[in-house]
């Protein structure tokens, strides 16, 4: 059975990497690695495979950046070219970024089945760009994987069939525990010349807080204020150092003592700096998931999120701008909310995939598909 796993950035690397692993021991699966080239750069997408022990992809697209319309319609193009050379018997999709919805949308026309894995997530806000990818993927694929019940709730809202939707758990976990012993042995946070529970790990990206320059502008005072409780490391993705940059920002941050600017670190690195940290303040998707399983205190910097089982059963909370330094002073005082456990958030989501499609890979899809065989 020839599996395509399409990655495209970086919260997509850690959600292939352990179905590739579990695929890549079973004698029926071929799993190809498609890169759709979305990032590009050495500590955006190679630091990942290397830390995830990914091989080279089989197939790199190397669409690289551009407006929304210009990535998807790149993959479309190259990914349908792709599909026609050799035909999957299945594209497994996963996330919510431009590549997700491009590589969907070419195989699903072509007739080949697209399975997306970490579908339902909704943030019912469609001026998130991820919000209008989550919808089209999910009304698309074929086989609808979901993290949590919340997911699976909200795709039987839209009227999909359940039989085309399986609880499979959270992917993101099974790298956090597939590399846990590996991301003890390391003390990052001594780069910075910090202690544990020392310092507060910031990560910001979301065009909603990094592309409007007097947003931007509110954020770094805000953040440059934080230090005088804690310092900060604040990984700086891309987008956020071009805009940083362009509005003249940087050197307000680095008016701040104690605070740090390092590029983006690999998933190894981070999820040291994750393990250690005080509490983490955020726009991530994953990183929410990430800290509600580790019990660490996130806050949140976007007005919804499309993972409210981190707010009712983890350690999230949505923040206002304005309401960052209170929440920060509550935290710092020992005020957070505790997690609890959340089923299937384990280590062994690859495997129950890999069940599944094993029960599953002796039938054409579309005919398991519309059988009553359970999950
Ligand atoms: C994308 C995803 C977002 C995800 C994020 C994780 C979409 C719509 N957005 O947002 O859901 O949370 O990735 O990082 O798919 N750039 C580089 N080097 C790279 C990659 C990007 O310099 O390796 C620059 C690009 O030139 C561009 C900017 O960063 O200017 C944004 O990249 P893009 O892939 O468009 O979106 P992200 O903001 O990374």
């Amino acid at each position: 059975m020839l599996i395509h796993l399409i990655c495209a950035a970086r919260p997509n690397f850690m959600k292939i990497a352990p179905l590739y692993h579990a695929l890549k021991k079973e004698d029926w699966a071929e799993p190809y690695i498609v890169h759709t080239g979305q990032h590009y750069d050495l500590n955006m997408s190679d630091a990942f495979f290397k830390d995830l022990s990914l091989p080279e992809p089989n197939l790199h697209l190397g669409v690289g950046s551009g407006t929304h319309a210009e990535q998807t319609g790149k993959v479309m193009i190259s990914y349908e070219k792709a599909l026609m050379d050799r035909r999957p018997d299945l594209v497994v999709v996963v996330g919510d970024v431009n590549s997700t919805m491009a590589a969907t949308l070419a195989a699903s026309k072509l007739g080949v089945k697209v399975a997306h894995l970490e579908a339902g997530l909704r943030a019912f806000d469609r001026t998130m760009p991820e919000e209008i990818n989550r919808v089209v993927t999910d009304s698309l694929a074929d086989i609808l994987w979901t993290p949590s019940p919340d997911a699976v709730e909200n795709l039987i809202r839209e009227g999909v069939s359940p039989d085309k939707i399986h609880n499979v758990g959270n992917i993101m976990i099974d790298s956090l525990e597939m590399l846990r012993g590996k991301i003890e042995q390391q003390d990052v946070y001594r780069d910075f010349g910090l202690q544990p529970q020392g310092y507060c790990l910031v990560t910001l990206h979301r065009p909603s807080n990094v592309d409007n320059p007097e947003s931007l502008t509110r954020l770094c005072k805000i953040l440059v204020q934080m230090t005088e409780k804690i310092p900060l490391v604040f990984p700086v993705h891309p987008r956020t150092r071009k805009n940083l940059e362009q509005n003249n920002l940087l050197d307000i941050l680095r008016n701040g003592n104690g605070l740090s600017l390092p590029d983006p670190l690999s998933y190894i690195r981070f999820m040291n700096m994750v393990f250690n940290c005080r509490f983490v303040v955020t726009d991530s998707g994953g990183i929410q998931e990430e800290t509600t399983y580790l019990g660490i205190p996130c806050l949140t910097v976007r007005p919804n999120t499309e993972r409210p089982i981190t707010i009712t059963n983890g350690t999230n909370q949505l923040c206002k701008l304005e309401e960052l330094t209170d929440k920060v002073d509550a935290i710092l005082s020992g005020s957070s909310p505790q997690a609890k456990k959340i089923e299937f958030w384990d280590g062994r989501t690859a495997d129950r995939i890999v069940a599944f499609l094993r029960r599953h890979q002796a039938f054409p899809v579309a005919r398991r598909l519309s059988s009553q065989l359970p999950c």
